[in-house]
């Protein structure tokens, strides 16, 4: 029978029953060959966020049938019970992030107007390691480097939308980040020029503005130091998971981690947040992670299994792990990434006005278009 569906997708229960799902593009599936041809590759996808959608009327009995039928519970590999599909993420994950991790910058001609080339190089970076690193044609950064506009727009095109406006944003919504003393920076250490520790960006804040990437642009570098390390959040999992999944299991518990309210001269500007430091976007089912290697003004539940996944941490973020990047931007290359864990290194500025260290960066609650969990494994089977 042939049967005219948006996009397959397909989910097995243990009972090895399949399910397929609707999505975007238009294709025939003969479903005498569905089994064969999808079996493999989409076992893990969140499939509750995809309603059935069969155009052929042949098929909507048997549509209405499946989707009275109990769905699996847990079809994303970030769900612990999801063995067989963890294992088939993990198996693509490595294989494809020590190969991308360390590629060289992506050339960008017209950041206002990036090719089809362009973009499809950082998303499928990102696709593999969440984040991809740019470098802009000198031409474009020579007449006035400290103009900032292009990077809305840049960030528009990787479907970078929501920016989030921050204490110490410009009124533009985007941060220069450089060395200020006093004022409202006073104390933050990203305004400093001392090393800043491992965290992902926003792990403070309400669920509402979490923010799912960012894009840092280097405008001026330090004479020393200042170079950015970082590390895939997805293989942050990957590796505790392997190690022990009741401490991934832990670090998803809605009160694994608890950060005090910010007060300022008495008053209150940011309430306490508790949160898991792992969960998964409830649309997308994509893998999120709040993190801060701090250890003031944190609170991590007293319990043996969060205790341990705190110091599998500490752990894996002070050695050399080959997963591990490190990365000096220099003026014209930029970061854009699914908020990764990222630290930066202390840093002695350059002597002269307008000559510290100067990085712009955007943050968004928007994750980077073509990126969610269902197209990774989409991306991947087509390649
Ligand atoms: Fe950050």
């Amino acid at each position: 029978m042939l049967v005219f569906v948006n996009d397959i997708t397909a989910v097995l229960e243990p009972d090895r029953r399949l399910y397929a799902t609707a999505q975007t593009l238009a294709l025939g599936i003969d479903t005498s060959s569905l089994w064969c041809t999808k079996i493999t590759l989409l076992h893990y996808l969140p499939v509750t966020h995809y309603p059935i959608e069969y155009r052929d009327p042949q098929l909507a009995q048997a549509t209405a049938h499946m989707n009275t039928r109990s769905k699996p519970a847990t079809v994303n590999p970030f769900e612990l019970t999801n063995e067989l599909g963890y294992q088939a993420w993990r198996e693509r994950k490595l294989d494809r992030y020590l190969r991308t991790v360390n590629e060289l910058p992506t050339p960008i001609l017209n950041p206002f107007n990036i090719s089809h080339l362009e973009r499809d190089s950082l998303i499928r970076r990102c696709r593999d390691t969440n984040m991809a690193i740019y470098q802009l044609k000198t031409e474009m950064t020579g007449e006035d480097p400290t103009d900032k506009r292009f990077m809305r727009v840049l960030g528009t095109q990787l479907g970078l939308q929501r920016l989030d406006d921050n204490l110490c944003a410009d009124n533009d919504s985007i941060t220069s980040l450089q060395v200020m003393q006093g004022g409202r920076h006073e104390g933050y250490i990203p305004y400093s020029n001392k090393r800043l520790n491992w965290h992902t960006d926003g792990y403070y804040n309400e669920d509402d503005q979490c923010i799912r990437a960012f894009l840092i642009h280097c405008v001026r570098n330090a004479s020393q130091g200042g170079e950015n390390s970082l590390l895939d959040h997805e293989m942050a999992y990957l590796l505790m998971r392997d190690e022990n999944p009741a401490w991934v299991e832990a670090f998803m518990r809605p009160d694994a981690m608890t950060i005090p309210a910010n007060i300022e001269n008495g008053v209150e500007i940011r309430p306490t947040k508790h949160g898991p430091v792992f969960s998964l976007d409830s649309v997308t089912g994509s893998l999120h992670m709040r993190y801060t290697a701090r250890t003031r003004n944190i609170i991590w539940k007293q319990e043996r299994d969060t205790q341990a996944a705190v110091a599998f941490m500490r752990e894996l973020l002070s050695d050399t792990s080959p997963y591990i990047v490190t990365h000096r931007l220099q003026p014209g290359q930029g970061l854009i990434c699914n908020n990764v864990l990222h630290s930066r290194s202390a840093f002695t500025d350059i002597d002269g006005p307008d000559q510290q260290r100067l990085l712009y960066r955007a943050r968004y609650y928007d994750r980077i278009v073509g990126t969610g969990l269902n197209e990774v494994a989409q991306a991947h089977e087509e390649h």
